[in-house]
C-alpha cells in the first residue's frame, strides 16, 4: 500500500472535486490518500509519502502564487520521489488545447518553474455564473463570447470529463504499483 498525498488549490470547488474523484480511484487499489488544500498543508509533515500529486486553477491567466511557493520551498522533495501536476482552467474545453502540450497555462507554468513534473495533467473546469460576483461574471461572460463559449449568466456548465480524470488516477498509481513489485519481488 502506498501513501498518497494531493495537495491543491481552488477557488470555486471544482479542483478539489477532481482531487476527491482521483482519491476515490486511487483509494479503490487500496492505496491511502491524503488531500489537503494548499491553505493548509503547512500544517501537515510531508515527509513519508510515496507520491506527491500537485492541483491548481487557473484564475485571470495565472495559477496562485501560494502553490507556486509551495514548490518553490519543497523543490528537491518533490524531485525525490514520485510525483505529479495538474492544472484546472476553461480553456482546456477546447480539443486543441487540452493536453499537457497544447494547454498555454500549463507550457507557461512549466516555463515559469523549475520543477519538472512527472506527470502531467490539464482537465477542463466549470463555469457557475449565477455564483459569480458581477464583475467576474461580466469578464467571463466577455471571455466566453470571444472564444464562442456558453454566455448565459443562468448557466452552469461543468466541462470536466470524469472519465479522464479517472484515467489519470490510474496513471498516478503506475509507477507506485511498479515500486510495490519491486518491493515484493524476491529478488
Ligand atoms: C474569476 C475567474 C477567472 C477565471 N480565469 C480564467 C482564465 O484566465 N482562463 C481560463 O481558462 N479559465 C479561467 N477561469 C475558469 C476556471 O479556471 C474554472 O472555472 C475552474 O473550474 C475553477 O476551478 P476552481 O473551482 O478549482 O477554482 C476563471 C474563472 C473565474 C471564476
Amino acid at each position: 500500500m502506498a501513501n498518497i498525498l494531493i495537495v491543491y488549490s481552488s477557488t470555486d470547488g471544482q479542483t478539489q472535486k477532481i482531487c476527491h474523484r482521483l482519491r476515490v480511484v486511487i483509494e479503490r487499489q487500496q492505496h491511502q490518500v491524503t488531500v489537503v488544500s494548499i491553505d493548509d498543508v503547512s500544517q501537515l509533515d510531508l515527509t513519508g509519502f510515496d507520491k506527491i500529486v500537485l492541483g491548481a486553477s487557473i484564475r485571470y491567466g495565472h495559477h496562485s502564487p501560494q502553490i507556486i511557493a509551495f514548490i518553490e520551498k519543497n523543490r528537491h522533495l518533490l524531485d525525490s520521489i514520485p510525483n505529479a501536476f495538474f492544472s484546472v482552467n476553461l480553456v482546456a474545453r477546447k480539443p486543441e488545447k487540452c493536453t499537457p502540450e497544447s494547454n498555454p497555462y500549463l507550457q507557461k507554468f512549466l516555463k515559469r518553474i523549475a520543477w519538472k513534473p512527472k506527470e502531467l495533467a490539464v482537465f477542463a473546469g466549470k463555469i457557475d455564473y449565477p455564483s459569480y460576483s458581477f464583475f467576474d461574471r461580466s469578464i467571463i461572460r466577455l471571455i466566453m463570447w470571444m472564444t464562442k463559449g456558453p454566455t448565459d449568466p443562468m448557466n452552469v456548465v461543468e466541462f470536466t470529463d470524469w472519465q479522464q480524470v479517472e484515467l489519470f488516477g490510474q496513471v498516478i498509481m503506475e509507477d507506485l504499483t511498479a515500486k510495490q513489485d519491486c518491493k515484493t519481488s524476491p529478488h
